[in-house]
């Protein structure tokens, strides 16, 4: 019996240890989930060689001889084994329970430095808000420093997951929900949407950077230089088509050549020429729906979200009149 406990959690070991079931960590949240992982997995391949042997055990040494037509004998139970399996996955049960709860605790705690940022998410498109009124549609983290992110969606319920940083939270509208990731190592990753929030759910994916700290320090001062221009207003500031259409998601949905998108959810925004109809689809797409495609799929909130001006030059980009 022995021998067969011993096989059976090789067996479990080798298939828990070879298989690359967690992504590389790239956070201390992560590190403190690939902690519970383990801790849980442990436990759970003694358990499985136990049981194995057992079973193993039993068929074989009590299987039913040649000509052998006898009931077997009466069995009433034997206590010291009932409260033995009781109490034994009790307290491994609670074991787990604590050890998550206090990861769950830490991994909750932002410390007292953190880096702000807002996120908000909207079919199907990522913005990240930072201090000093920088906006960007890419994720930038400086390494080792705790990122508090406050997470606003415009629609339906989005959710905020970067594989290798292992928290995820959903962003439900009307709710600010709050994650802490703190990154342990630079590199390029990508934030996905994981709750399906519609057609272009798929698309809806954000490039994330973690950086040194300098490095993040420069990226920031420079996004709030380009993105202050004159407080006075003027064609400095005007905003520019291309740059809504991104941060609006509309290519995670339209083929648009001049963007470079070529999704098919939505019809194709190439050889638009009326303004006024373009205008009108942006801020109230369910009045004319393109034949062969389906209502009530377009986000009907643009209309708030953007500005007059912001329309003004995202229509004309789409028309192809946008000013150079
Ligand atoms: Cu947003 Cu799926």
């Amino acid at each position: 019996m022995v021998v067969v406990a011993a096989l059976a959690a090789l067996v479990a070991t080798l298939v828990a240890v070879l298989i690359p079931w967690l992504p590389e960590p790239a956070s201390e949240e992560m590190d403190r989930i690939v902690f519970t992982y383990w801790f849980a997995t442990i436990i759970c391949i003694g358990i499985f060689a136990l049981v194995a042997a057992v079973i193993i055990e039993a068929v074989w040494a009590f299987r039913v001889q040649p000509d052998d037509d006898t009931d077997g004998p009466p069995i009433h139970g034997h206590t010291g084994l009932e409260v033995a399996w009781t109490v034994v996955p009790a307290i491994l049960v609670i074991a787990i329970g604590i050890v998550s709860a206090v990861v769950l605790s830490k991994n909750a705690d932002a410390g007292d430095n953190p880096l702000q940022v807002k996120v908000f998410a909207q079919q199907f498109a990522w913005r990240f808000d930072y201090e000093g009124d920088v906006q960007s549609d890419v994720l930038v983290m400086p390494v080792d420093r705790a990122v508090e992110f406050q997470l606003e969606s415009a629609d339906v319920i989005h959710s905020l997951w970067i594989p290798e940083m292992g928290q995820k939270q959903d962003v439900v509208p009307g709710v600010t929900q709050e994650i802490v990731i703190t990154p342990t190592r630079t590199g390029s990753f990508t934030l996905i949407c994981t709750e399906l929030c519609g057609l272009g759910h798929s698309t809806m994916r954000a490039p994330v950077r973690v950086l040194e700290q300098r490095a993040f320090a420069a990226w920031l001062e420079k996004q709030g230089g380009e993105d202050k221009g004159g407080g006075g207003g003027g064609a400095a500031t005007e905003p520019r088509g291309s740059a809504i259409f991104a941060s609006a998601g509309c290519g995670g949905c339209h083929t648009f050549t001049p963007a470079g998108t070529d999704a098919q959810v939505g019809p194709s925004l190439d050889e638009l020429t009326d303004p006024a109809m373009v205008r009108q689809s942006i801020v109230d797409p369910n009045a004319v729906v393109t034949s062969g495609y389906q209502g009530g799929v377009m986000p009907q909130t643009f209309g708030e979200t953007l500005s007059d001006e912001e329309l003004d030059a995202l229509v004309n980009y789409l028309t192809g009149k946008e000013a150079e």
